[in-house]
């Protein structure tokens, strides 16, 4: 795996241990490599209510974007599943939206590696264009 890969896995461990995950129990972190090379790491952080849970994917974009950043190579999610974690649907739009067609790198703490184009997970996003009203 790319070195900066690595340092994304090391760093998307790291988030996932401050998840607040208290229903689930279902831990996940991740991060997200920008086009200048800085990190931007986020985790699952769950409500009482359930539907105001937000995944570690958002959580990452949306920090990156609140520092100005608008640019970026690959996402990576790390959980404590025996499995790869792919990223919700939800998260996918959102991805798709604010990162593109970038790498998403899934992986568990035992090895397991899978890496996915965006376009791939989402081949057929809702998009502005999609906004449009017929006239
Ligand atoms: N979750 C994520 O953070 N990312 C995913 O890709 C899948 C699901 C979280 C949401 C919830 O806190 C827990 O995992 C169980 O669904």
């Amino acid at each position: 795996m790319k070195k900066e890969y690595l340092d994304l896995a090391s760093a998307a461990k790291k988030a996932k241990g401050y998840a607040y995950a208290p229903y689930s129990r279902f831990r996940v972190g991740a991060a997200l490599l920008t086009d200048d090379s800085q990190i931007f790491t986020g985790c699952n952080i769950e409500n009482s209510s359930f539907g105001l849970t937000i995944c570690a994917e958002r959580v990452a974009l949306f920090h990156a974007i609140s520092h100005g950043i608008t640019k970026f190579r690959a996402i990576l999610i790390i959980s404590d599943s025996n499995d790869c974690t792919p990223p919700c649907g939800a998260c996918r739009q959102v991805i798709s939206e604010l990162a593109g067609n970038i790498d998403v790198i899934m992986m568990n703490e035992i090895g397991k590696i899978k890496i996915k184009k965006l376009n791939s997970l989402l081949p057929f996003p809702f998009t502005s264009n999609s906004l449009k009203h017929r006239s």
